[in-house]
């Protein structure tokens, strides 16, 4: 008999160190939510990661794009081995997937919740709520450039940082419709270094001005990189929709995780927002090779994850559901795990948000 349930098909990797503890905990939370909300989920796993190139030389394989081309969604774990160099891992697998796939918006959620303790003096729960979009398929991370007299003495590197008038302004214009759908500050910070790269930079402040002149309601702001990171320890409350390079927008993103409370809260979705492509959601976090194998990894990040992907897959109520689960159990400062403050672990924290549910 054919099930008329709506389905979503989801590929999963779950890939190194923690990705393989968090990621059963999001999808049980996942499960727990479809169960409520009268959908349902088809998980297909695929076993890539640093093990594969061990085994097999290659992260993943060949054809991994079309393999996961038919996909809804991905849901994505950590990837990161002592064994193997990070840009190894990281441009075998995560960075040919945004890239490939066209997910232009990297979706940085910042928020402390009720519960949590902010490293910076005076902030309590519900102060920080602001979300960083980072520039996700060029930039500098375009993988441009090369080296010269190879491991002699005059050995040169050069790499080259790539900006399009096309890759800039989608993403900026997302930057602008998001604050206009958030609805509350209605303010788009962008973030840049103009005054020291006088060419791309100054051309990301141009494009800037041009897409704010569509968007009269919204608030714009301009900051240089490091007066932005001063200002996120300093004046956090202010901030809505802040919108950044490939480059800018991963290191003000691990900075407004820590000022957040927690890598281990911190969600991320790699959005094609055209939807040509799937996207990707995952933790923010690595494959925090200091505590796998432990049992106290916070999934969290991957449940918020899992939340994101729901609401870009159109069932609303059941992100909603997942959100304010993790909320309540956060609420409870002792049910969460020790990077928290709490004594659980990630089967306890997982059992608490599912209950919720
Ligand atoms: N998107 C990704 O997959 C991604 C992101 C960042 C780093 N990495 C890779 O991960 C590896 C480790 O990098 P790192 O140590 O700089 O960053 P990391 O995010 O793995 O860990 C940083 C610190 O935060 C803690 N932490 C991270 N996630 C946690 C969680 N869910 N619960 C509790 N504590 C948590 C870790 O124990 C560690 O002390 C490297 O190989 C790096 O390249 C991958």
């Amino acid at each position: 008999m054919v099930s008329n349930v709506k389905t979503h098909r989801i590929a999963v990797i779950a890939g190194d160190g923690i990705g393989q503890e968090v990621i059963p905990a999001g999808i049980a939370v996942l499960e727990a939510a479809a169960a409520r909300g009268g959908f349902r989920f088809e998980w297909q796993h695929f076993p890539w990661g640093s093990q594969h190139y061990l085994d097999r030389g290659r992260m993943m394989p060949e054809d991994a794009l079309d393999s996961l081309r038919p996909f809804d969604a991905i849901f994505f774990g950590a990837v990161g081995d002592p064994r193997i160099q990070d840009n190894v891992t990281l441009n075998g697998l995560l960075l040919p997937i945004r890239r490939g796939f066209d997910q232009y918006a990297c979706v940085r959620p910042a928020i402390l919740y009720p519960g949590v303790r902010s490293p910076l003096a005076g902030r309590k729960g519900g102060d920080i709520d602001f979300v960083v979009i980072r520039e996700n398929t060029e930039g500098e991370y375009s993988q441009v450039g090369g080296l010269a007299h190879r491991d002699g003495p005059h050995e040169v590197a050069i790499q080259s940082a790539v900006f399009t008038r096309h890759g800039t302004e989608r993403v900026i214009r997302f930057a602008f419709d998001l604050a206009r759908r958030r609805a509350r500050k209605r303010l788009v910070t962008s973030v840049t270094k103009s005054n020291a790269q006088g060419f791309s930079m100054a051309f990301w402040d141009r494009v800037f001005a041009d897409v704010a002149r569509d968007y009269p309601d919204i608030r714009t702001e301009s900051l240089l990189v490091d007066a932005a990171c001063m200002d996120l320890v300093r004046r956090p409350v202010d901030f809505d929709v802040m919108v950044a390079s490939n480059l800018f927008g991963d290191i003000l993103t691990d900075l407004s995780a820590a000022i957040t409370g927690s890598l281990g809260l911190a969600p991320s979705a790699n959005l094609n927002p055209a939807r040509t492509f799937p996207s990707l959601f995952e933790p923010v976090h690595g494959s925090a090779p200091d505590i796998v194998g432990k049992g106290i990894a916070n999934p969290l990040a991957t449940m918020l994850a899992g939340a994101m992907m729901l609401d870009f897959l159109g069932d609303e109520s059941a992100a909603t559901a997942i959100d304010q689960a993790v909320r309540a159990v956060v609420a409870d400062g002792n049910a969460v795990t020790p990077d928290l403050g709490g004594t659980g672990t990630t089967r306890s924290v997982t059992d608490a948000v599912a209950a919720r549910l």
